[in-house]
């Protein structure tokens, strides 16, 4: 079975083509992402009408970039996956109306897919031994949420943010260290070149719900501020960075544990884009009594190949979208079947 994936739910366009055997193990065949962080950084934010129309321009030449890689033809396609929510309105409305154009005028079956299930089903692509259930840590720029995972569609929710999300934080934090938008990535590699820091954040707020990450910008503007000088130093600039990861991952790995002890779990996954997090992943990899898995990089950040992973599961399960459908800008993973 072979499937085209398509994701646009905020700023990166990205197709992929995915082959399922027999036993429903994913190869990817071959996947491209057009990035327009360049784009939105002069903004200091994803600007939605122009992520729209980018992924307008983007999506048919990456589509047809996947297609020709593989030698792949429309018809030898069993259906179309496609990103539905949750997101950017605009942005989604560009790549489920590409997707919804793309099956009809082939005449194939099209699978909405939610985002979020994409990213807590991602950890199957790469690791053909992880099995259902797993404890499951979703920790990107639009989310940040613990479910357990007992299988398709069959989600439960153990802890979820109140405000930002962990890579909202570190990118909120990296703005106040001067890093460019993004900077989430930029202010972890600063953090590994050292191994301790003079500064001490205050404990990331964990309430008995989940977590709240916006008490520490506060805390880190104050920093920034009353440091102004000090920070000019790169050991300083760098020991900032590594307290606010601290911080950040302290938190995760704490609400983690709580999960962990409060059920009886043997598998842990971790996915998003702030699962690239390499202090995160040596304290989550540290746990004891728990496999531990990983996406690999490129899967951990938005893609089209965990929205194929999702999508050809639910169109074994005979799920279509329906003449007429649309999208669904905010869509939560726990209401899913
Ligand atoms: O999953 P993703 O690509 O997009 C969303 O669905 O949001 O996640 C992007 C987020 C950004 O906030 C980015 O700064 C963060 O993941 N991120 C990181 C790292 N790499 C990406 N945060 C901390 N450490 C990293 N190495
Ligand atoms: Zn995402």
């Amino acid at each position: 079975m072979r499937l085209l994936a398509i994701e646009s739910s905020c700023d990166e366009s990205a197709v992929a083509m995915l082959e399922f055997d027999q036993n429903q193990r994913p190869a990817v065949l071959s996947e491209v992402i057009a990035s327009q962080s360049h784009i939105h950084r002069e903004y200091g934010g994803v600007v939605p009408e122009l992520a729209a129309r980018e992924h307008l321009s983007s999506l048919p030449l990456l589509s047809a970039k996947v297609l020709a890689d593989t030698g792949t033809r429309m018809r030898d396609l069993s259906a179309i996956a496609v990103t539905r929510g949750p997101g950017l309105k605009g942005c989604l409305l560009m790549g489920f109306g590409f997707a919804q154009g793309l099956a009809l005028s082939a005449d194939l079956p099209l699978v909405g897919v939610n985002h979020i299930e994409g990213h807590a089903l991602s950890p199957l692509l790469d690791n053909p031994d992880l099995d259902f259930p797993y404890l499951c840590l979703i920790v990107s720029g639009g989310h940040t949420e613990i479910q357990a995972v007992h299988g398709l569609g069959r989600y439960q929710l153990i802890a979820r943010t109140g405000d930002d999300a962990a890579g909202e934080a570190f990118d909120k934090s990296a703005n106040l260290l001067s890093f460019e938008y993004p900077g989430g990535a930029s202010l972890a590699a600063l953090a590994d070149t050292v191994n301790h820091s003079e500064f001490k954040l205050p404990k990331v707020m964990r309430e008995a719900e989940g977590f709240s990450f916006s008490g520490l910008k506060t805390a880190i503007s104050l920093l920034v501020k009353k440091e102004a000088v000090r920070i000019q130093d790169p050991q300083v600039r760098a020991e900032l960075a590594f307290a606010v990861q601290e911080s950040i991952v302290d938190a995760l790995v704490f609400k983690l544990k709580a999960a962990l002890s409060a059920g009886d779990y043997r598998r842990v996954a971790v996915c998003g884009g702030v699962a690239a997090n390499q202090a995160l992943r040596k304290r989550i990899q540290g746990l004891k009594g728990v496999d531990v898995y990983f996406p690999k990089l490129t899967h951990c950040m938005d893609n089209a190949a965990m929205i194929g992973m999702a999508g050809a599961l639910r169109f074994l399960r005979s799920e279509r979208l329906e003449a007429g459908g649309t999208v669904m800008p905010r869509w939560p993973l726990e209401t899913l079947q």
